[in-house]
């Protein structure tokens, strides 16, 4: 194939750097946030599921966020994704857009993709026609619906099944899928339309151990190419994909530690409410 993956990430305008093309169109990420949470609060019927949470996620990172059982952690992503809305607090998406004023459907069409635990895929559609139906939800290329794949299209496609190490299988029916392969093609789905950010909750529970570490493989492939908030309670996984990164430890509705893989799981705060159990 003439086409080199990578030519898909170039940017056009042979602009400055990097994060790949993800982060860089039509949000204003200037100060290197591309998320902004600030004294969070969701509060059900009186109970405080957030209380005053404050947290950023740096452009092209992978935040690990981690904690007990009821801590918020799918909270938080309701938050973001606009399912919920806070009592109190600010979301910023960059620098501008207020998330707290937009609905679910704008939020996600302004660069937002969440992955839920369950996997999602068309069943009765193939690996490959999966990625094209994603492809063509986003709606810029709402005119080509009914057309043929352009070649760049094509392309998008091949390096999505690459990535996913799932092209030798391309033309098998999703429903067949192991439990880890229906997640990975979900997680190709999302890449197709562009996010800027993924939230993905609990993506290895369920997962078989070679599973997970292919998973782990993934992510770390993603890293910096995209930026990424994964919840996770799989210890090993996080530690697989944390690397030198930040690790949130969410308790009780707020930020209990932040840091270093090796220097949360030392710290005894956390070991007393979530790892030492
Ligand atoms: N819609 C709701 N109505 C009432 N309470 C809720 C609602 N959603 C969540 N909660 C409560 O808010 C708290 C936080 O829940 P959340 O699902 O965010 O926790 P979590 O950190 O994702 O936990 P887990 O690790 O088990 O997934 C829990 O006590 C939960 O029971
Ligand atoms: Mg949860």
């Amino acid at each position: 194939m003439e086409s080199h993956p990578h030519t898909l990430d170039t940017p056009a305008s042979g602009g400055t750097v990097s994060y790949g093309r993800v982060a860089q169109e039509g949000l204003d990420v200037s100060h290197g946030v591309i998320l902004y949470l600030e004294d969070i609060c969701v509060d059900f019927d009186g109970f405080k599921a957030l209380n005053n949470l404050t947290l950023d996620i740096g452009v092209g990172e992978l935040r690990c966020i981690i904690g007990p059982n009821g801590a918020g952690k799918t909270t938080m992503m309701d938050v973001i994704t606009g399912k919920t809305s806070p009592k109190s607090g600010q979301v910023f998406f960059g620098q501008t857009l207020d998330l707290s004023t937009m609905t679910e459907a704008e939020i996600a069409h302004s660069g937002i993709g969440r992955k839920f635990q369950r996997p999602t895929v068309f069943e009765h559609h193939t690996i490959f026609e999966n990625l094209e139906l994603a492809l063509k939800v986003n709606k810029a290329v709402w005119p080509t619906l009914f057309a043929r794949l352009t070649g760049q299209q094509r392309d998008k496609i091949y390096v999505t099944l690459e990535l996913l190490k799932l092209e030798k299988l391309y033309k098998r029916q999703a429903g067949l899928l192991s439990h880890g392969q229906k997640q990975w093609l979900e997680i190709g789905m999302l890449l197709m339309q562009d996010p800027k950010l993924l939230l993905l909750d609990e993506p290895v529970a369920g997962m078989t151990d070679a599973e997970t570490e292919r998973t782990a493989e993934l992510f770390n492939s993603l890293r910096g190419k995209h930026s990424l908030v994964v919840v996770e309670h799989d210890m090993d996984f996080v530690e697989s994909i944390a690397l030198d990164g930040k690790v949130t430890v969410l308790c009780e509705g707020s930020v209990l530690a932040e840091g270093k893989m090796q220097t949360v799981q030392n710290d005894p705060r956390v070991i007393e409410v979530y790892l030492g159990r």
